[in-house]
């Protein structure tokens, strides 16, 4: 339930509302601080399931190295042909990581469709958050 828009410039915080949605929390996030202040306090309410929309680390860590260590390495942390995907949560989130997977830039192949299914994109994502 969105209480009130914030006025431009409040994009990041947008982003991060919309990461804790998607992650099925029910966030509660007053927007005072900063250049968000200026007569505008977003409440956000997410009554959304409680159950987060992660995958299945343990499957994701069989689909990665099948498909994505030869690249990334066996860990996913030492690269090669591909970067390093060490502490990649703080570059991509959940959602973004997903993302990235369904549509990445060359020469990361495309595996979503066909390869992968939602599933093994969720969980494989999830595997790659914990790095
Ligand atoms: C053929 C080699 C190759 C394979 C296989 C591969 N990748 Fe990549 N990956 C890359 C390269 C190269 C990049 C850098 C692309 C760019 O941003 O220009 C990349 C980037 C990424 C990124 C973004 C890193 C960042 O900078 O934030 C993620 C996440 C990722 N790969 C995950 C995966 C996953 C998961 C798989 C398996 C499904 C996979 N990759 C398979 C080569 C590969």
């Amino acid at each position: 339930m969105r209480v009130s828009r914030p006025p431009r410039g409040c994009a990041e915080q947008r982003r991060v509302n919309g990461r804790r949605l998607a992650l099925g929390f029910v966030a509660i996030a007053l927007l005072g601080a900063s250049a968000c202040s200026k007569g505008a306090v977003t409440i956000t309410v997410s009554t959304a399931s409680a159950t987060p929309r992660e995958g299945d680390i343990a499957n994701g860590q069989r689909i990665f190295r099948e498909n994505c260590a030869a690249c990334h390495g066996t860990n996913g942390t030492e690269g090669g042909v591909g970067p390093s995907l060490r502490a990649e949560h703080a570059r991509k989130n959940f959602r973004r990581a997903v993302a990235f997977i369904e549509n990445p830039e060359p020469p990361m192949p495309k595996l979503y469709p066909g390869t992968f299914d939602r599933k093994a994109v969720d969980d494989v994502a999830a595997y790659v958050e914990t790095l």
